[in-house]
This record gives structure tokens, C-alpha cells and sequence, in this order.
């Protein structure tokens, strides 16, 4: 092995794109593999096939550098590296509450017959605990060398924030069984580790664990202030004064702690009911039996801001034009999976109201998962004669809007703040009827 490991990177979706365009910027010489052929070709035209701040830039800059390359032949990638991330996606199982391994298991499987030489294979999928062990034995039985080695290395990267999050995480965990594993690991990641982040190294299951129940108390966290949103609605308390008083006790600390419509996304729902699953299967179905709890308070925010919106159109909203601002479950990111924002344009649809969504960047994934629902092409375009105004995603174009300016575009002042993020005093004295979640 030279001084620094080669690398690929199995996957280019959000993490495994992120993961091989970050860890060339960090010096290394990385191959991104990926089974579809369209997502590999739009890389190696240099773009990216999804929004996420910064990785553009640094895709174009690597490109054409000699130190990147992509293709969909395993056996390529099994000559050229000596570290094999596996960064494959691990939805959930339609109409089941667990994950599903299709994918993690198709890369081990494919990739395995073609490891002639030593290897380290550093899965990164989010996984149900004890896939490890099971990834182990397969690569065991597939790989002709039997001196490849696995390790897990679970990824805390935010969408929205995945390439600094990548250059500079938090801190690194390293699941290994051998000496020789972990010294390899620490090589792919040598920069990263100079540079001082937090190295933790363990086991297989402790991996495992790590990453889902991080996701877990962040899902927790959300629905505790959710929670509390919903007592404050009922006692005329302010959530996001709670939450600033809570937020300066140290031991509790302010970040996560941000009422309105709760969490979405590719990660924090299906990791809750994927550990949900799993804990049942291991039989300590108690020990992570709120995890229902957080999930339904996550739920109940969606249908709330509904009935919001229903109060200010005195109890239909047949015919009402609604402008909705937001479609991504999060700002900077145009993903729209399990998007809360969606998922309450969806339903003021089915009570036909006449819904027009716009979001800066997620129209498009958002029309191909709900074609039937209506875009704007401007944030105006959304807003002109609505009856209705929906703020769904913090997008800074929503928050930073003027109420005057808005309140010449719209039929009717009225606005449901789903995030919390505008200023109730200064809407109501533009003449706003102003609505939002736990606060009155
Ligand atoms: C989450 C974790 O934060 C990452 O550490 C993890 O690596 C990632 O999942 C993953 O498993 O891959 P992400 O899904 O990108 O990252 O988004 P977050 O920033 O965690 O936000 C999740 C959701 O919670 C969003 O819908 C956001 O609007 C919501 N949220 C967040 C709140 O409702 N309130 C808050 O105070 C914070």
C-alpha cells in the first residue's frame, strides 16, 4: 500500500457522492461507483445530481483532475482501491416499518468476487444492528483473498451541510475487529484525524448503534419541543421562549430545539421505526418503545398546522386559493423525502383547497413524487391572490419576507408559520391574521 490508501466509494447518492468528492479535495485518489449509469454519466460531466450546497464547486474542481473517476464495473473499482466505503442507500420497506437491505447486501454481494488482493471494506450505510457480522461472514464466503476485512464507520453528515460536514465531522467512530483494520481506517481517514477530530474506535454493534440512536434522541429532542408546543397551545404559553430558557442549561443546550412541524427527511422517520423493528426482532421492544411516541407527536404537528389554517378560513378550505412556501423537508436541500411540507400541501388538497407550492430548489423532485399538485415558478407567482399563506420550509426567502410587500400580493392577510421563524408582532401590525405552532 502506498502512503495514502486508494479509495472508492460504492453508492453516489447523497452520502457516497458527498464522501468521494470531499475525500479527493482531502488528497486522496477516490473511484465513485455506482449501479445507474445516468447518476455515473452526470458525474462525469462534472454535475451534481441532486442540490447540496459546496459540492458543486468542488465536483467541478475535481473532475478533470486526475484524482477522480467514476464507473459502474466492480471489478474496476476491486483493482484500483485498497478501502472500499459502502455508502448505499437503506430505505424503509413499503408498508413495514423496517429497513431495507436490498441494496447494502447487492454491493457486499457484487462487489466481494473480485477482491483478489487485501482490502478493507468500511460499510457507512445506516444499518440494523448485527448486519455488520452478517456483512462479515459474506465477505468471508465471497471474496477469493481471504484476508479482506470489514469495518463500520457510520456517517452523521446533514444534508444541507454534508460537505463541511464530511471535511470536518464531529467525530469519527470506528467499528473494526483487527489491528490491521483499524490502521487501515485511520489512514483513509488521516487528515480528518490530524486535524483533531475525536476518534472513537469499537466494536461491530456499537457502530451500528451509534449512528441510529444519535438519530434517535435528535428525533426525541424534536418531539419533546414539539410536545411541549402542544401543552403551550392549550396554557397560552410561547414554545419558542421555553425552548430559548430550556436551551441555556447547558446539559440541555439550545440546538434541535425548534418547534413547528417536526422532522422529515430521508434519515430521522424511517431510522426511528427501522430501531423500532430491529429492538422488536431482539426482543427489548420496551426499551425503545417511546420511539412511537416521538414518531405519532411528529405526526400530530402536520395534521395541527392543518387544522391551523382551517380556524382562519372559518372551518373549509374548499375553493380557498393557498399559497404553500416550501416543498424539501429542510432549507438547502431539495429533498422531499417524507417532507412535512409535502405532506400538508398534500392534505389541504384533498380538502380542496386550491394549493400552489413553490420552494427554491425542491419543485422538481416534489412534482415527480406529486405531479397531481400545483408549482409556481416564483415565490410571487405562489403568493398572487392566495387566501391563504403557508410558511412549510425556513427557506431564508421565507423568512426574511416583508409583510407590507406580501400583503399586496395575497387576497386575504392570513398565515400559518409552520416554523416559527417570523415575527408574530410585526405580521400582526401589518394587519396579518398570524397563526403558528405553540404560540399563541
Ligand atoms: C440527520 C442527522 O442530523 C445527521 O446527523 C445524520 O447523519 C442524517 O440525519 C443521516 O442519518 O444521514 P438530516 O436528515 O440531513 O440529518 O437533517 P436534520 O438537520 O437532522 O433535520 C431533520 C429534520 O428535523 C428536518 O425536517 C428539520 O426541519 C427537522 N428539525 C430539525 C426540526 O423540526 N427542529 C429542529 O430543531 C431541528
Amino acid at each position: 500500500m502506498s502512503e495514502l490508501p486508494k479509495l472508492s466509494v460504492i453508492g453516489t447518492g447523497y452520502l457516497g457522492a458527498t464522501h468521494a468528492v470531499s475525500m479527493v479535495e482531502l488528497g486522496y485518489e477516490v473511484i465513485g461507483l455506482d449501479v445507474d449509469q445516468a447518476k455515473i454519466d452526470l458525474l462525469r460531466a462534472g454535475k451534481v445530481p441532486f442540490f447540496e450546497p459546496e459540492l458543486p464547486e468542488l465536483l467541478e474542481k475535481h473532475v478533470n483532475g486526475g484524482r477522480l473517476r467514476f464507473t459502474t464495473d466492480y471489478a474496476e473499482v476491486a483493482e484500483f482501491a485498497d478501502v472500499h466505503f459502502v455508502c448505499v442507500g437503506t430505505p424503509q420497506r413499503p408498508g413495514e416499518l423496517a429497513a431495507d437491505l436490498t441494496y447494502v447486501e447487492a454491493a457486499f454481494r457484487s462487489l466481494a468476487p473480485h477482491l483478489d488482493r487485501r482490502a478493507l471494506v468500511v460499510g457507512k450505510s445506516t444499518v440494523p444492528a448485527g448486519t455488520a457480522v452478517r456483512m462479515e461472514a459474506l465477505l468471508q464466503d465471497l471474496a477469493p483473498n481471504k484476508e479482506v476485512e470489514l469495518a463500520w464507520n457510520p456517517e452523521f453528515l446533514r444534508e444541507g451541510f454534508a460537505v463541511q460536514d464530511t471535511l470536518r465531522p464531529d467525530r469519527l467512530v470506528l467499528g473494526v475487529h483487527s489491528d490491521w483494520a483499524e490502521k487501515t481506517i485511520r489512514s483513509a481517514f488521516e487528515p480528518v484525524i490530524k486535524a483533531g477530530t475525536p476518534v472513537v474506535v469499537t466494536d461491530f454493534a456499537t457502530a451500528e448503534l451509534v449512528k441510529v440512536a444519535a438519530n434517535s434522541f435528535l428525533a426525541t429532542k424534536i418531539s419533546f419541543i414539539n410536545a411541549m408546543a402542544e401543552i403551550c397551545e392549550t396554557t397560552g404559553a410561547d414554545v419558542t421562549q421555553l425552548a430559548e430558557a430550556i436551551g441555556h442549561d447547558a446539559r440541555i443546550g439550545r440546538k434541535f430545539l425548534n418547534a413547528g412541524l417536526g422532522f422529515g427527511g430521508g434519515c430521522l422517520p424511517k431510522d426511528i421505526r427501522a430501531f423500532i423493528a430491529r429492538a422488536g426482532e431482539l426482543g427489548v421492544d420496551q426499551a425503545v418503545s417511546f420511539l412511537h411516541e416521538v414518531d405519532s407527536i411528529n405526526q400530530r404537528r402536520r395534521a395541527r398546522t392543518v387544522d391551523l389554517g382551517l380556524d382562519l378560513l372559518d372551518g373549509s378550505y374548499r375553493g380557498a386559493k393557498v399559497a404553500a412556501l416550501g416543498a424539501a423537508f429542510k432549507p438547502n436541500s431539495d429533498d422531499i423525502r417524507d417532507s412535512p411540507a409535502l405532506d400538508v400541501a398534500a392534505a389541504i388538497g384533498r380538502r380542496e383547497g386550491q394549493v400552489m407550492i413553490y420552494d427554491p430548489q425542491a419543485i422538481e423532485t416534489a412534482r415527480a413524487k406529486q405531479p397531481e399538485l400545483n408549482y409556481a415558478t416564483s415565490l410571487e407567482d405562489a403568493l398572487d391572490g392566495a387566501d391563504i399563506v403557508f410558511l412549510l420550509t425556513e427557506w431564508d426567502e421565507f423568512k426574511f419576507m416583508h409583510p407590507g410587500v406580501v400583503g399586496k400580493l395575497v387576497a386575504q392577510r392570513k398565515i400559518v408559520d409552520g416554523r416559527n421563524v417570523l415575527d408574530p408582532v410585526q405580521w400582526r401590525q401589518a394587519g396579518w391574521q398570524y397563526r403558528a405552532l405553540g404560540r399563541p
